[in-house]
């Protein structure tokens, strides 16, 4: 049997990080993959992360399993993250996952138990949500998001493919720093967007991946809360792999609520269940490091001061980047980049350009041109944009 197995469709992030690894140009620069790069290129451990780590590792009395959703105490540490004062506490409820992306799959594979359909996609989208939802039965249809030409928001073109969804669809939205675009609805579209869902008994799913990356964490939850404000039902998948940068400890929840509390238990009923014939339990480590940073006031002051720094790193290199490319084309057709948010913009160019910059200046991007600025140096951005303008 083994040997009749077709290749599965390839991975365009986790392929061009091979790709990456296996070049041995000196002076190489992965701008693909979303992690977070200091001013060094490094990735390092969050200091507040480090701190509690230790905390959890001697506290830590036993090993045996905690329930199917893991460490409560995280997964309220997150809600209140999330939702801050938005929505009553008596229609939540979360779990802990494997990550965001397990929270987007037992989500889906919910959706579908409950009598989902169809589900609506922003295009573009993060690329593994097509084959989540695929995967787990649901029908997969696009709205338009992103306006390739003024690379923002196609907010009217939006609100058209929506209002061909039918009543019970579900809408996946991005909760910011929208993947892999970094153009994120204004407040009166998500308050518009919030009335369309509303009027047509849709269902928001909304992932959010880059809290704090950004406006601000409250700022970046938002439109969320909005919405969660607004309907009566909504599923929220979370991670912690960006804002706690504890990608490989595999940090996620998700957040059901319901019309009421009954509505929210059973739902959240069926997640666990869906997490049992998965992966049983999910892993303590991580989420119990988050968990013992959000309940101890000295380390959340000290994560929120280092996320800080870190987004505004990320705003400071999408300006002098601009500033750059500007120079360098002797044009303002990439002046978007300092107008989106989070980790990535995607370029626009076309395949051909980003092979050339690969194979001839050694800068890696996925094929639709995604490029992930929070992981370019200050040392690194005149080369890259000379590179970007060379081939454009
Ligand atoms: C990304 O979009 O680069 C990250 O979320 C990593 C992944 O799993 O694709």
């Amino acid at each position: 049997m083994f040997n009749s197995f077709a290749a599965p469709p390839v991975d365009a992030i986790l392929a061009l990080s091979q790709a990456f690894r296996a070049d041995q140009r000196p002076g190489k620069t992965d701008l693909g993959i979303g992690v977070y790069k200091d001013s060094a290129g490094a990735t390092p451990v969050m200091r507040a992360v480090k701190a509690a780590e230790k905390r959890v590792w001697q506290s830590e009395g036993s090993k045996a399993y905690l329930g199917l959703g893991g460490d409560e105490t995280f997964a309220q540490a997150i809600d209140d993250l999330v939702l801050g004062a938005a929505v009553d506490r008596a229609r939540v409820r979360s779990i802990q996952t494997v990550g965001g992306g397990a929270a987007v799959r037992l989500i889906c594979d919910m959706l579908v138990e409950g009598g989902a359909k169809t589900i609506w996609v922003p295009s573009p989208t993060w690329l593994n949500h097509i084959p989540i939802a695929r995967s787990a039965g649901l029908v997969v249809r696009e709205y338009a998001y992103l306006d390739h030409v003024t690379s923002a928001i196609a907010f009217e073109r939006m609100l058209q493919d929506l209002a061909q969804a039918e009543a019970g669809d579900v809408v996946l939205i991005h909760g910011c720093c929208h993947n892999p675009s970094g153009v994120d609805l204004e407040a009166t579209q998500w308050t518009e967007l919030a009335s369309l869902l509303s009027k047509r008994g849709l269902l928001p799913f909304i992932d959010i991946a880059y809290q704090g990356f950004g406006d601000g964490l409250d700022q970046d939850a938002a439109g969320l809360r909005h919405i969660a404000a607004q309907l009566p039902e909504v599923a929220i998948a979370t991670s912690c792999s960006k804002n706690f940068g504890v990608y490989r400890d595999r940090v996620g929840t998700a957040i059901l609520l319901g019309q009421d509390a009954a509505g929210a238990d059973r739902a959240k009923a069926v997640l666990l269940a869906k997490g049992r014939v998965n992966y049983s339990f999910p892993p303590n480590h991580g989420a119990a490091t988050v968990a013992t940073i959000l309940n101890d006031p000295t380390l959340a002051a000290d994560w929120r001061e280092e996320l800080e720094s870190m987004r505004k790193r990320m705003v400071g290199t999408r300006a002098v980047f601009a500033t750059a490319l500007r120079q360098a084309t002797n044009s303002d057709r990439f002046d978007f980049v300092s107008r989106q948010k989070g980790m990535f913009s995607l370029i626009g160019l076309e395949p051909a350009a980003l092979q050339k910059l690969q194979s001839e200046h050694a800068i890696f991007m996925p094929p639709d041109g995604r490029m992930n600025v929070a992981a370019l140096r200050e040392t690194d951005v005149e080369r890259v944009a000379a590179a970007i303008a060379a081939v454009a």
